[in-house]
Order: structure tokens, then C-alpha cells, then sequence
């Protein structure tokens, strides 16, 4: 059995200090062995130019985001966060995935930038991957928010033994509640879906986030959800090895029935 804490929580735009200072009082009060975080989590998400994010972006390896490596030993926990990563003068909508053992913590770097995310951040180089919780039987993949259109993040992550989806958000629309249980089911994995609320108005256009962070079970059925309109925390536990038979009667495996051979165009 894994505990997971999905967090939905609502930065404050370009006001990095303060939204790490609430992150960490976040975790001082949250036990879990994975805790999710939405996407950009520590800067906000309506940037309009590099030039902004520039002023927000913090390196992986930096203080401020090595304090959370920190935290994630002393806690035991596998921490996702959403954080604008700068990295050898490129810009990046990233999650950092903080194992408790610091050799094993990567980022994630998003594959694909939504919207006006094209001006402001370069494309994600690192790929999918997981990561095992060093003390828990799981496996730890992570993907950023509009990645779920394509069926394929999920599914990489599937191949690669991915028992757990991790998807920091910053969700616009409301089709997602339809796909995201698609996702869960189509590859037989939970999904924990963190999300934020609120409105960022910038140069008289506005974004609203639609709350309703969720865990999915592998059958694509809810096991918590949150409301959608103020920060929550979601805590369940799941059963990682119910994940890895992927068939679903004598016959069939989602998995081995793959045809590989004609999904190429
Ligand atoms: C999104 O990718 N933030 C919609």
C-alpha cells in the first residue's frame, strides 16, 4: 500500500519567495509517500514572454529548489513539483520529481507547451521516465498537464512500468475530467491529476483554472476529488500491484495485444 497526496494549490503570479514559503508549510503538514504538486507550482502560469520567466525560473540544483531534496529525505517522500526551470540559458516548464534518495531525483521537462507556453518556454528534451520510491513497491511516472491529449505520454509511461501517473497541472478546460479516466483506463494505472484554481489576468486576457484535482483509481473511477474553486489536499492509498496484470478477462491484455507493427504511418 502507497499513500498519495495530491495538492491543489494557487500560486501567486511572479511572487516565487512567497509561493515556496506556502509550499513548504504545505508539506509540513502533509505524510505521504508521493506528494503532487501542480504544474508551475512556485512562479504562477500566464507569462507572455521569456524575458518574464526569466525573472521567475530557478535551476534545479539551486538553494531554493534543493531545499525541497531536503525535504523529501526527511519526509521519506517522493515530491513532484511544477517549477519554471532555467537550465544553460533555455527555459523550461518542468517538474522536479525529488526522490528521498537524492541520486534518483530528476526533472521532467514538458513535452508539449500549451498555448502561449510556445513564447515562453523551449520544448521539453528529457523524455519520459520513472522512478521507483526507494522504501514502496511503485514506480513514478510524471507528465505536465495538456501532455494528456496525447495518448502517447501516457502510454510511454505504461511501457516503461509506470504504476502511478503524476500530472501537475494548470488545466483551462473542462474536457480533461472526460480524458484524464481515459488515460487511467486505457493503461490500467492510477492517475493523481494536481491542479490549481484562480484567474491570471495579464494585458487584459484572462485564464481560470478549474480546481477538481483528482486521484484516479486504474479503472478510471475516482477515488478522491477536490472542489473547484479553493486550495485542498486529497490523500488516499493505492495498490500499485494491482496495476501490472494488464489483462482484463482469460483472454485479452492491453498490453500483449498491442500491434505495434501497424501503428506506424
Ligand atoms: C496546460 O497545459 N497548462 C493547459
Amino acid at each position: 500500500m502507497v499513500s498519495i497526496a495530491t495538492i491543489q494549490f494557487t500560486p501567486t503570479i511572479f511572487d516565487v519567495q512567497n509561493n515556496i514559503k506556502r509550499i513548504k508549510d504545505i508539506l509540513t503538514s502533509t505524510t505521504a509517500d508521493v506528494i503532487v504538486f501542480p504544474e508551475l507550482a512556485t512562479s504562477g502560469y500566464f507569462f507572455h514572454s521569456r524575458e518574464e520567466v526569466e525573472t521567475v525560473a530557478l535551476e534545479f540544483l539551486s538553494k531554493e529548489m534543493q531545499e525541497f531534496q531536503q525535504i523529501a529525505k526527511q519526509k521519506n517522500a517522493v515530491i513532484v513539483l511544477g517549477f519554471a526551470e532555467s537550465f544553460e540559458h533555455k527555459l523550461y516548464n518542468s517538474a522536479a520529481v525529488f526522490s528521498p534518495n537524492t541520486i534518483e531525483s530528476r526533472v521532467y521537462r514538458k513535452t508539449h507547451l500549451f498555448y502561449k507556453e510556445r513564447y515562453c518556454f523551449d520544448e521539453g528534451d528529457t523524455g519520459f521516465f520513472t522512478i521507483q520510491h526507494p522504501a514502496k513497491d511503485v514506480s513514478i511516472g510524471t507528465m505536465i498537464c495538456y501532455d494528456w491529449r496525447f495518448p502517447e505520454s501516457a502510454r510511454v509511461l505504461t511501457l516503461q512500468g509506470a504504476d502511478l501517473i503524476a500530472c501537475p497541472s494548470n488545466l483551462v478546460t473542462h474536457i480533461w475530467t472526460k480524458v484524464m479516466p481515459t488515460r487511467a483506463i486505457e493503461n490500467k494505472v492510477y492517475l493523481a491529476v494536481a491542479n490549481r484554481c484562480g484567474t491570471e489576468e495579464r494585458n487584459g486576457e484572462e485564464v481560470s483554472f478549474n480546481g477538481q484535482s483528482h486521484i484516479y483509481s486504474y479503472n478510471g473511477e475516482p477515488l478522491v476529488s477536490a472542489n473547484a474553486t479553493d486550495d485542498e489536499v486529497l490523500l488516499c492509498t493505492i495498490e500499485p500491484e494491482n496495476t501490472r496484470d494488464k489483462s482484463f478477462n482469460s483472454e485479452n491484455d492491453i498490453l500483449k495485444d498491442r500491434r505495434p507493427e501497424f501503428y506506424i504511418v
